[in-house]
């Protein structure tokens, strides 16, 4: 993470500190993000909030890896399958919430801003470094490596 990363603290209504990483179009997609999981928290149809959060991260998550490919940003296999696994369990919590799993969207909303604030800070952080420099800057760093 670099001087320029900054942790905001949250507003009274959400949960956690929304994190700005310096890059304004990642910065304006993770908004979204704490907008979806503010309407997650809220009092609108569950079914309806899942579904939206569902549909942003898929945009989410191909932007980044969009911008990973455009810039060959070493770290791309790692923070892909990070994103892999996160749609994977989102789309379990639909399916388990469609069956009939009253709590499972509460606790998405408990744990899934506790994984997206490591996400962020471990792999968005370097992607939005990298993005800032044109690729000059230390995304060797950030190389995957994992096995
Ligand atoms: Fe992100
Ligand atoms: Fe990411």
């Amino acid at each position: 993470m670099t001087e320029t990363t900054a942790i905001a603290a949250a507003g009274p209504e959400s949960s956690g500190a929304r994190i700005e990483l310096g890059h304004a179009p990642m910065d304006a997609i993770h908004r979204e993000f704490y907008d979806c999981m503010d309407a997650l928290r809220g009092p609108g149809d569950r079914a309806q909030s899942l579904l939206a959060l569902h549909e942003h991260l898929l945009r989410h998550f191909a932007q980044e890896e969009h911008w990973m490919r455009e810039t060959a940003f070493p770290a791309c296999a790692c923070h892909a399958r990070e994103h892999e696994m996160a749609l994977d369990v989102v789309a379990e919590v639909r399916r388990r919430h469609d069956a009939g799993d009253a709590d499972i969207a509460d606790r998405l909303a408990e744990e899934l801003p506790q994984w997206f604030a490591v996400h962020a800070a471990a792999m968005d952080a370097g992607l939005a470094e990298h993005l800032r420099t044109g690729g000059a800057g230390s995304a060797a760093a950030h190389a995957c490596t994992a096995t």
